[in-house]
């Protein structure tokens, strides 16, 4: 993208098409813009009143000319919308294949994990190349994600899950900043996406391994908080629901309705158990709410993930193959 165009730097597979629909939007806009006023100055000098006496012939009006100018607008106006809700689709489809970040907002920085334990504040080191997933929280306020030259910005909210995607195109530093006013510091709120080639990556991750995975460090907690005397590796106990290979799953409640265990559902599952009941379960599990931190429930939700191959969005394809991770087994195991 040349310097001169009034956009920020293009690096991600997305930034090119949402430039391109911002240029149609503007190229209409001032093509009407300079029609409309051209037009206008046209009639005022060639319609002026000429003589004091003058008296101007009634116009009866033209149902052709009115159809003509409703119809063409709206037709311009239906290219905006399907352009827009191509992209829109393209931006919030999930992403297949993604390398899963952690994302916790909170005043006045941004925490990332990466699912082979890495750890990173208001930094993010990514490949070029691969999808990325952003799977965000926030400890406090509402914070957003915003990435100028990847085109990618979402809220970040409290009590829930917010998830956005990039494919960096070129190795650099980008800008991200949170673009929700969230107190005093919000200006200070920002970082950097640093895009690596993928050997250049590989050597970061290497460097900065040995770090506890959210899976490893969401065991941990699964075991210390007693949530493993109901939800067994095996549920024995048959207490709660087994956890294996629940993630992606379609899970049936007690009303016959049926939910896709994404890592909302686990969330809500541990804030609120009684919100959505497994069909046979009572209503015997009490709430982890304020006993958990953001970062400490997402590791819970890695570790639940851990447990299942499958993706949500391939849920009803197949049952998770058995590969049966035992709950001591490979805790750094990153979810396929
Ligand atoms: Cu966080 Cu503004």
């Amino acid at each position: 993208m040349q310097s001169w165009l009034p956009v920020p730097e293009s690096a991600s597979t997305l930034s090119g098409d949402v430039d391109a629909l911002y240029f149609y939007i503007w190229g209409v806009t001032i093509f009407f813009t300079l029609l409309i006023s051209v037009v206008v100055i046209f009639f005022v000098i060639r319609y002026r009143r000429r003589n004091p006496f003058e008296i101007p012939r009634p116009i009866e009006g033209s149902h052709k000319l009115e159809t003509l100018w409703s119809v063409i607008p709206l037709l311009i106006a239906i290219t905006f919308f399907v352009w827009g809700a191509k992209l829109y689709f393209a931006q919030y489809k999930p992403a297949q294949n993604a390398i899963e970040v952690y994302v916790v907002g909170k005043q006045w920085m941004w925490k990332f994990q990466h699912a082979t334990g890495q750890r990173e504040i208001n930094e993010l080191h990514v490949p070029v190349g691969r999808k990325v997933k952003l799977i965000m929280t926030t400890e406090d306020v509402i914070h957003d994600v915003f990435v100028p030259a990847f085109r990618i910005k979402a809220d970040v909210v409290a009590g829930k899950y917010t998830t956005e995607w990039f494919e960096a195109t070129k190795p650099g530093t980008y800008n991200f900043f949170c673009a929700e006013y969230c107190g005093m510091n919000h200006s200070g709120m920002r970082g950097y996406v640093v895009v690596m080639e993928p050997t250049e990556y590989e050597n970061w991750l290497s460097g900065n391994a040995g770090q506890t995975s959210p899976a490893a460090a969401g065991r941990n907690l699964f075991e210390s908080l007693g949530c493993i005397s109901c939800h067994g590796a095996n549920a024995e106990g048959g207490r709660g629901p087994a956890l294996l290979g629940v993630y992606g799953s379609k899970v049936v409640l007690n009303n016959n309705s049926s939910v896709t265990a994404d890592e909302g559902y686990i969330r809500e599952s541990i804030l609120n158990p009684q919100a959505k009941l497994v069909t046979g379960f009572g209503p015997i599990m009490p709430s982890f709410q304020g006993q958990i931190s953001e970062e400490q429930l997402l590791d819970v939700v890695a570790y639940i993930k851990s447990l299942s191959t499958t993706k949500p969005e391939q849920a009803t394809a197949k049952p998770a193959p058995s590969a049966t991770p035992s709950t001591g087994a490979k805790p750094s195991a990153t979810p396929k």
